[in-house]
């Protein structure tokens, strides 16, 4: 603890009184005695997350409770879980992992004494699956609720069931905006608490109004520009679906624009205007703003919100190469999103040398869970990238969408923390009105299997009935997908029960279905490269393919890719090149050779090593096991593990003179993305490719994939298993009907009898 009389700690102590929360101490500690379940509200920034726990604790201690008191708060990111844990363990005068400690993936720092634990909402919901009356714990905290994310939503259900078991647990949940009513009644009228706040004033400005005080022009030639910036032809295609997609927010947008007259607006601006392209992110017109606010603006750092990590590198990428925001000795410019190194995250926090403007590029992140104090100037895009769920395809549709109202005002709320601030919107006033006021629920936009699976495992019962009880329950369609899907990877039976594998894929926190390549991997003595192709497909991919280098970086990727058919073993061999490279200090220059990020071959490697203790802490791994068994690649059996992965993940090539068609069961004709080692080549020399990934813009497009022949397809796709090999010929049997193969069939039969006269003659 802090000496009180030392000057640091009586700041920190002036500091904590200053907050809005403090006032409010004695009431929320009151609440919480006499209620089980709470609602807080607050403006960000008001001191929920860092003091509440706090306060809960500091009673307890007081109460001479403090040993028996055990309080976690979740957070949904990882990072947020990071940042406030240190934050509150400085505030007390602690290291980290005394009384205060956290937890997020495969990473954590606690100690015997820690008695107040941030960990993601995630690692609560795995601790439930061990113990599933939360024993010993005392306060549950469940922060951001406001955002109304797919584990949160999941977890109130899961808690809600619990309460009446443990009479004695505090529930505790903390939102930013107002629509507390909605989670209190969802708790049978449970009190809600709000913390008047304070902000400065922030003015808002609009495009018109930003092009009027900058005197930026655009024109139809910038856009193009733009698209040049955002490059890959593939942002370009999102761009232009996005434009076509028939949702309801950008037909209204694209209303609202037809109707805006743009009355009191200068003719030169209206003419610019008529120029805004909704589809673009406009990088010129961010990098304009930024100048003028470094050049004409009073001192005050500046948070960019833009949609997601690739579009954070290429902005930054850009300013770097410019004149004024690439100099350093007036520019500190920094990325802020939850794929990054927590050294890099804790930069953003600090406070730059005198004179140097902080620039922050991030994403949604930065709008609640993470507050960086001395932000004076917010640029908002309008976007965030939003996965969405089209469950009649069954596919999932990743796209930068527009933001909501609440979303919109929250990042304005950013810039008043330490005085007034400036908002520039990068869109019209009229574009905000069409907006919806808020953002639909994760629960009902994204696929549902990694959730059922937890579900099961947690023996919750029923899948669809659990579910139905959310605050507002998916649609049964999306539900089944989600139950067939496992049924069809073997992850489930017949009767929806968790079959063994089903209970492996549950503790893995991947995918099922690279989970289950995981587990055939330690099978069949290949996971050291099959670790790879997983960890590469859950961080990203670390090909990189700059815009005007394009066709170099693709004959790199097409060299690791060799004959192979596959992005998959491409991603090995390049992972591997870099470790021996690394092994003899040439890493950097590899890498920049061959047009790879060295940063997410980092990422690729540290998850691999989090893999590795997982499967030994499962036991699928031997634990007396160092490393990993051999590195080299057996082409046959890794192409055999990666089908029986992503099957149903399937689509059959049907090489023509002068094209390649590829045809899906549910799409009919899809694409590749032109980084894929298959795009554009004259001939794909096998019937079928399995993907990880496809999405839905205005065709479908398969993001990487890897050839296949028919015996492993047929011996590995899907679950022999289930119904025994005629069950498994059945199922089977649709695909091949559909993609008119009956000869595949018969393929099927005999080697069902070779393998039954084997069993026999046994
Ligand atoms: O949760 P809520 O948004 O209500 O606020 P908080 O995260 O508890 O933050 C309360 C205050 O602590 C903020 O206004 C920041 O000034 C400060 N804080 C900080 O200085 N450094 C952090 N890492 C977190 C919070
Ligand atoms: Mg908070």
């Amino acid at each position: 603890m802090f000496q009180e009389e030392s000057p640091e700690g009586q700041k920190m102590i002036e500091f904590r009184r200053s907050l809005p929360a403090y006032k409010e101490k004695d009431v929320l500690l009151k609440a919480v005695s006499e209620n089980q379940v709470i609602v807080v509200s607050g403006e960000t920034g008001c001191g929920k997350t860092t003091q509440l726990p706090q306060y809960i604790l500091e009673s307890e201690i007081e109460a001479a409770r403090g040993a028996a008191c055990s309080i976690i708060c979740t957070q949904p990111r990882r990072i947020s879980a990071m940042a406030v844990s240190e934050r509150v363990a400085a505030e007390r005068g602690e290291k980290l992992g005394e009384s205060v400690g956290y937890k997020v993936r495969l990473e954590g720092m606690r100690g015997r004494d820690t008695r107040l634990l941030f960990c993601t909402t995630g690692i609560l919901l795995r601790r439930l699956l061990l113990d599933r009356n939360l024993k010993g714990v005392t306060h549950v905290i469940v922060d951001e609720i406001h955002e109304r994310g797919m584990n949160e939503d999941f977890l109130l259900i899961v808690l809600r069931d619990l309460l009446p078991r443990r009479p004695e647990l505090r529930l505790i949940l903390m939102s930013a905006t107002l629509n507390a009513e909605l989670f209190s009644s969802y708790f049978g009228g449970a009190p809600t608490i709000h913390i008047p706040g304070f902000t400065y004033p922030v003015r808002a400005h609009f495009l018109e109004n930003i092009l009027e005080i900058t005197g930026y022009r655009l024109t139809p030639y910038n856009q193009i520009d733009d698209y040049g910036q955002e490059k890959t032809w593939k942002m370009q295609k999102q761009a232009q679906a996005f434009k076509k997609r028939k949702s309801q927010i950008a037909s209204s947008v694209e209303d609202a624009l037809e109707v805006a007259d743009f009355k009191g607006c200068s003719s030169r601006t209206r003419e610019s205007l008529s120029c805004w392209n909704p589809d673009s992110i406009g990088f010129n017109l961010i990098e304009h703003v930024l100048c003028h606010i470094v050049k004409k603006e009073r001192p005050g750092a500046v948070l960019v919100f833009m949609t997601g990590w690739d579009d954070i590198n290429s902005l930054k990428d850009q300013l770097q190469a410019h004149p004024i925001l690439g100099d350093p000795c007036r520019v500190l410019l920094l990325a802020c999103h939850g794929s990054m190194a927590s050294s890099e995250q804790r930069l953003i926090f600090d406070k730059p040398e005198d004179g140097v403007r902080k620039i922050v590029l991030a994403t949604n992140m930065a709008e609640t869970s993470i507050t960086i104090n001395d932000v004076v100037f917010v640029v908002d895009c309008g976007k965030a990238k939003e996965t969405s769920y089209d469950a009649l395809n069954n596919t999932p549709c990743l796209l930068p969408s527009w933001i909501s109202k609440a979303a919109a005002r929250q990042r304005k709320g950013r810039a008043g923390r330490v005085q007034p601030g400036e908002c520039y919107h990068l869109y019209p006033r009229c574009v905000y009105d069409a907006f919806a006021d808020y953002q639909l629920p994760e629960l009902l936009r994204t696929p549902l299997q990694s959730l059922s699976l937890q579900i099961k495992s947690l023996q919750l019962g029923s899948i669809s009935e659990f579910l139905s009880r959310a605050l507002q329950p998916p649609e049964p369609l999306s539900v089944q997908n989600a139950v067939e899907y496992l049924k069809l990877i073997g992850a489930l039976d017949e009767h929806e029960n968790l079959t063994v594998l089903g209970r492996h894929l549950s503790v893995l926190p991947v995918e099922p279905k690279l989970g289950k390549m995981l587990i055939l991997g330690t099978i069949f003595n290949c996971l050291d490269p099959i670790m790879t192709v997983v960890a590469g497909l859950s961080v990203r991919d670390p090909f990189l393919i700059p815009f005007d280098k394009k066709d170099l970086a693709e004959s790199a990727k097409a060299q690791f890719a060799g004959r192979d058919c596959s992005d998959h073993l491409a991603l090995v061999r390049a992972y591997n090149g870099w470790k021996d490279a690394e092994r003899q200090q040439s890493g950097h220059e590899y890498c920049w050779k061959n047009f790879l990020s060295a940063q997410t071959l980092k990422a690729i490697d540290s998850l691999r090593k989090q893999f590795f203790y997982l499967l030994k802490d499962t036991g699928l791994v031997d634990k007396q096991i160092e490393n990993c068994n051999s590195r080299s690649i057996d082409e046959h059996l890794m192409r055999a593990v990666i089908c029986a992965g992503l099957f149903p993940g399937l689509c059959s090539v049907v090489n023509k003179e002068k094209s390649i068609t590829l045809k899906t069961m549910e799409d009919g004709q899809v694409l590749l993305y032109s980084n894929s080692v298959n795009a554009g080549v004259p001939k794909i020399p096998y019937p079928w490719l399995v993907f990880n990934e496809k999405v839905k813009v205005n065709s479908v497009f398969l993001r990487d994939s890897t050839g296949v022949s028919d015996s492993v397809l047929l011996l590995f796709g899907g679950n022999i298993e289930r119904g025994g090999l005629d069950g498994h010929l059945k199922m089977l049997g649709g695909y091949l009907e559909f993609f008119m193969k009956p000869t595949l069939g018969d393929m099927y039969l005999s080697l069902k009898r070779e393998l039954e006269e084997l069993i026999q003659n046994k």
